[in-house]
């Protein structure tokens, strides 16, 4: 089983100005997607700027357990659709590692293929919450089990003749659920109905929309028909909005700071993160909107910015869900409490980053008082110190920007950004270097 070595600790030294300008790897949810869906696809499709991350990769190898045809040099990627049915029972354990969106949107689609397969992942995978694609699996007539009682991973999925369509209303609000079940409605014998309890990124509706597939959006419910075959599309992946969003707060939060990035992501379902910044007083300029493969694309330029507290909670959550963490050093620097609420799931992700943030800020000086579902932040000198980043990558990224914007960090657990963006360390380092 690949898991993240623990223990290696990174240095990171105080910055005296932060500027230049950065490529960020391309977007981790949107490769996932064009990997996995254009594998289930007719015909052949090419991936250009696919994401660097070790996430990605693990799609990719089980995708080949699959019988997938799966070529790459460097960030392109080219898949041989194998259709709708088409993938081959693999002869060992799929391993996801790290990925919760591999081991939840695979369950969608095998729960119909018609194979049987074996999910498993790393030791922080095997602990987040499995049920909630499960159970509604379940109900859609998919046999699904897991340990204790197919709550966690591993998941055994077991050849059913077809499933059925159904209506799910989501307890939660998951993009990896949402996509997990759409993609199951494929192989139903009507349509599914999935009822969002608030908007959370759409990369899949978009994708399978583009591939073919009959799909209405009414609001918060999206619908979707059985389909016998989609088409293999071309996919040109944005630069990630969440690994942006680590240069923005450090080019707002510096107080001698401009930083570009460009060819960034700015799917609206994902970008809540600048309502935030916005909501704080942060200048973030937005140039060159386009469109790129149906995806809204921009450069982004960040610079010093005086903060002032604000709330975050509700349905803005999801729309920001990975960037949550970075409201909690937002508020280190702002005038004012900084209150983060309605985050609850935030303890769900690779780490429970409401925990292992308020507990390496708090390491570093930070001023954050944790509460069931969120923070309340203050304002507060950072200073140098010692810092778990749980082996996940997130974590990692957040308290090197501490380190960098306070006293220096010693961040434990700092290889874990391979996850998500390899080349970190060597983007702060340019970065920080005059
Ligand atoms: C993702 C959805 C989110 C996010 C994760 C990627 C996706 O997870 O946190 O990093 O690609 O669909 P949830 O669906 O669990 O909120």
């Amino acid at each position: 089983m690949t898991s993240i070595l623990r223990g290696t600790e990174r240095a990171v030294r105080a910055a005296r100005s932060v500027s230049g300008s950065v490529r960020v790897p391309g977007d981790k949810s949107i490769s996932h997607r064009a990997a996995l869906f254009n594998a289930f696809g007719t015909g052949r499709a090419s991936i250009s700027n696919f994401s660097p991350g070790a996430d990605c990769a693990s799609t990719l190898d089980c995708l080949r357990d699959l019988g997938v045809g799966v070529e790459r040099e460097g960030e392109r990627v080219g898949i041989a659709g194998r259709g709708l049915r088409g993938f081959i029972e693999p002869r060992d354990v799929l391993d996801c590692a790290n990925s919760g969106t591999t081991m939840r949107l695979l369950s969608g689609v095998l729960a119909g293929s018609g194979i049987y397969a074996v999910l498993n992942g790393d030791a922080s995978l095997r602990r987040r919450p499995m049920a909630r694609v499960v159970e509604p699996l379940r109900r859609a007539g998919a046999r699904i089990e897991g340990r204790d009682g197919g709550r966690l991973a591993p998941l055994s999925i077991m050849p059913v003749p077809t499933l059925r369509g159904v209506e799910h209303r989501l307890s939660v609000a998951s993009a990896q659920v949402k996509s997990a079940l759409l993609l199951a409605g494929l192989f139903g014998d009507a349509p599914t109905t999935v009822v969002e309890l608030a908007q959370t990124r759409d990369h899949t509706e978009r994708m399978l929309r583009a591939m073919g597939a009959g799909l209405e959006q009414d609001g918060p419910r999206c619908t979707i028909n059985p389909a016998d075959s989609l088409r293999c599309v071309h996919v040109e992946v944005p630069g990630d909005f969440s690994a942006a969003a680590f240069w923005l707060v450090l080019g707002v939060l510096h107080p001698r700071a401009e930083v570009r990035v460009d060819n960034v992501g700015l799917n609206p379902s994902r970008t809540g993160l600048l309502t935030i910044l916005r909501q704080m007083g942060a200048q973030i300029g937005v140039e060159h909107v386009r469109d790129v493969a149906g995806e809204p694309v921009a450069d982004l330029v960040a610079t010093t910015s005086q903060l002032h507290g604000t709330t975050v909670r509700g349905e803005l959550v999801p729309l920001a869900i990975d960037e949550i963490p970075l409201v909690a050093l937002l508020g280190q620097f702002a005038d004012g409490e900084t209150v983060v609420a309605d985050a609850a799931e935030l303890r769900a992700k690779e780490s429970d980053r409401l925990a292992v943030v308020a507990e390496g800020l708090r390491a570093l000086g930070g001023n954050v008082q944790s509460t069931q579902d969120g923070w309340i932040v203050e304002a507060s000198r950072l200073r140098g110190g010692t810092v778990d980043a749980h082996d996940d990558h997130r974590m990692a990224m957040l308290f090197a920007l501490a380190g960098t914007l306070g006293e220096g960090a010693a961040i434990a657990g700092a290889e874990s950004v391979a996850i998500s963006y390899p080349r970190f360390w060597d983007d702060l380092e340019r970065l920080t270097a005059a």
